[in-house]
């Protein structure tokens, strides 16, 4: 997903919308750009990489619109950058248009030359073609988004007209109001700290923004539309850094209360959401990356606690299964953001098919929310680490008091997470975050690194996780989360799989984290051991295979939930030792809004 951020009749509108931007830049980082409208017209200013490294200064100017970019079409690069322009156009996109080729042959055709890779800079010559054609703005929008197919938005400003112009054809728009001022974003942060009153636009809106004059209408017949003023809840101070060195050091800490915020919901919604559950024919867990893995850890919860045949599925595989979807059936989607594509995309094929949809999300009025029967909002803040810890702890516990709850037992549930959330704050004791540096340190050493200074020194890329029952898809997250922000080739397993394949990896010295104590994951160590892997324990007893340990303490049923905070930690570790910003990795994005 990309940040979109502008403003209208503030002063130091260009600084305002690269402010926003850095707010904005762990929706994508690749490159970013702004244009400002001045005396002379637009100016724009593009350029590859990250915004929080540039020294650029905008100019004075009263409008501007900017994005930070995560690329689809076309390579990362300043030409590819936005905005875009073409004639008097000049544009920001977020999203995909999935018949781009077709508008450019024929827009082409008309004259058009086109200079960048992307699709966005095809809908600047769209309505600029409709604009010298002699209609309105408006009216140029409405042709348009006739013409585009796919989930987007756009926002442009028309060289020679003051204002700033933005359409809502399936990704989020937000409008930001203060005195004489209008702002504009993909997401509230880009202006939350000019003001906190809010317009949405959704899907199908469009607006015209100049100071504070503010219209709203519709992208098919251009009536117009009210919006509500609403207030937002969000104390800028909670979306910074603070004293932490990174977000996922920040967000890892805040689990220490986070996952007792989460625990505090409405209950008349938590009663529907576990009679959804409980009556539905099927249930299907679904969602992407991250949130992936907690629907699998959630299909353990439902069939132990809460006695419940459910189908964990990522959300791109769930086509396969829509044969088995009807109207007697519940799909649950789990997403931090909200926005994931694919995990849209999912959800409405199930709806298509007349299933109810259970959400999970942290994002309130993102498209998960508003397409859904019932949402579970985590409650845990904004989450601005690509890599997720905060929201997928809260996933869990949502899911495991919802599977308690299925089994008439929320009370028990409830004592098992607190229990967890008020231990957390012992266990994330210096001593112990010093043993977990430690693990780093011997798994770096394992796979040969050396530190030179130029990020690449890794001799061996392979370290494998192994857990059983729970802890295999505990096994699988934390494998993502090494991946996603150290670039280590980390692999999880079902620890009794480890024999029939993957023990051909095992090399001498290759790290083999193991998960759990039980007696038969610790057979299949012993296997991994017997043949030169370091065994790296992480669990509540020690055992003599065991060449390193880390110790978790036994949290009943939410043990799981226990043992992926320290692989979460282990990773950030992983990560900054070999000088890598965990809060940026390559060629991620915080939630992906294309499919
Ligand atoms: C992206 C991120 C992953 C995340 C996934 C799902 O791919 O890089 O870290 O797990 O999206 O995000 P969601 O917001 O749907 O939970």
């Amino acid at each position: 997903m990309c940040g979109i951020s502008g403003a209208t009749g503030a002063e130091k509108a260009g600084q305002i919308a690269f402010d926003g931007l850095k707010k904005l830049e762990y929706r994508g980082y690749d490159s970013f750009g702004v244009a400002m409208r001045t005396g002379s017209g637009i100016h724009t200013y593009k350029k590859e990489g990250k915004i929080s490294d540039s020294k650029f200064k905008p100019m004075q100017t009263t409008e501007a619109i900017g994005h930070s970019r995560w690329a689809t079409h076309g390579e990362v690069n300043q030409v590819n950058s936005h905005p875009h322009s073409q004639g008097s156009v000049t544009l920001v996109h977020n999203g995909t248009v999935t018949n781009y080729v077709a508008l450019k042959r024929a827009l082409e055709k008309e004259g058009y030359e086109f200079i960048s890779e992307t699709d966005s800079e095809i809908v600047a010559a769209l309505l600029d073609e409709y604009i010298q054609e002699g209609k309105t703005p408006k009216q140029a929008i409405i042709a348009a988004s006739s013409q585009i197919q796919g989930d987007n938005s756009f926002v442009f400003m028309i060289d020679g007209q003051e204002g700033i112009w933005a359409f809502n054809l399936g990704r989020p728009i937000r409008v930001g109001i203060a005195d004489g001022v209008s702002y504009i974003g993909s997401d509230v942060q880009a202006f939350l700290e000019h003001t906190n009153i809010v317009n949405y636009l959704d899907k199908g809106d469009a607006c015209y923004l100049h100071q504070e004059d503010r219209k709203y209408f519709s992208c098919y017949d251009g009536k117009e539309i009210k919006k509500e003023d609403i207030s937002i809840d969000i104390e800028p101070s909670s979306v910074e850094k603070g004293n932490y060195a990174h977000f996922m050091q920040k967000e890892i800490f805040e689990q220490t209360s986070s996952i007792n915020v989460s625990l505090d919901q409405d209950s008349v919604k938590m009663s529907m959401a576990s009679d959804l559950i409980k009556y539905a024919d099927r249930v299907f867990i679904i969602g992407s990356g991250t949130s992936h893995k907690v629907a699998m850890v959630a299909e353990y919860w439902l069939a132990k606690n809460g006695r419940i045949y459910a189908r964990a599925c990522a959300s791109t595989e769930l086509s396969s299964w829509m044969q088995f979807i009807g109207n007697e059936s519940l799909v649950i989607a789990i997403s931090q953001s909200g926005e994931t594509a694919d995990v849209i995309s999912a959800v409405r094929g199930a709806q298509e098919r007349g299933a109810s949809v259970l959400a999970l999300t942290n994002i309130a009025r993102s498209e998960l929310d508003e397409i859904s029967d019932v949402t579970i909002p985590l409650q845990v803040g904004i989450e601005k680490a690509v890599a997720s810890t905060k929201a997928t702890t809260a996933q869990m516990a949502i899911m495991y008091q919802l599977a308690k709850m299925v089994d008439n037992e929320l009370g028990e549930g409830l004592i098992n997470l607190v229990d967890l959330s008020s231990g957390l704050s012992e266990q994330l004791n210096p001593n112990y975050i010093k043993h977990v540096e430690d693990m780093a340190d011997v798994i770096l050493k394992q796979l040969g690194y050396t530190e030179n200074g130029n990020g690449d020194q890794i001799q061996k890329n392979s370290m494998i996780i192994i857990g059983r029952d729970i802890l295999y898809p505990i096994a699988l997250e934390s494998a993502i989360k090494i991946q996603e922000v150290s670039y280590i080739h980390a692999q999880g397993f079902a620890a009794g799989e480890l024999k029939h394949g993957p023990l051909a990896l095992i090399e001498k010295g290759i790290p083999c984290i193991v998960l759990g104590d039980d007696d038969r994951t610790i057979n299949e160590a012993v296997k991994a051991r017997a043949r030169g892997a370091c065994i790296l324990g992480i669990s509540a007893q020690k055992h003599e295979v065991f060449d390193h340990w880390l110790s978790v303490p036994n949290r009943h049923d939410v043990y799981a939930i226990a043992t992926l905070i320290p692989m979460q930690l282990l990773s950030y570790f992983l990560a900054i030792k070999q000088g890598r910003d965990p809060d940026f990795p390559r060629n991620l994005a915080k939630a992906v809004t294309v499919e």
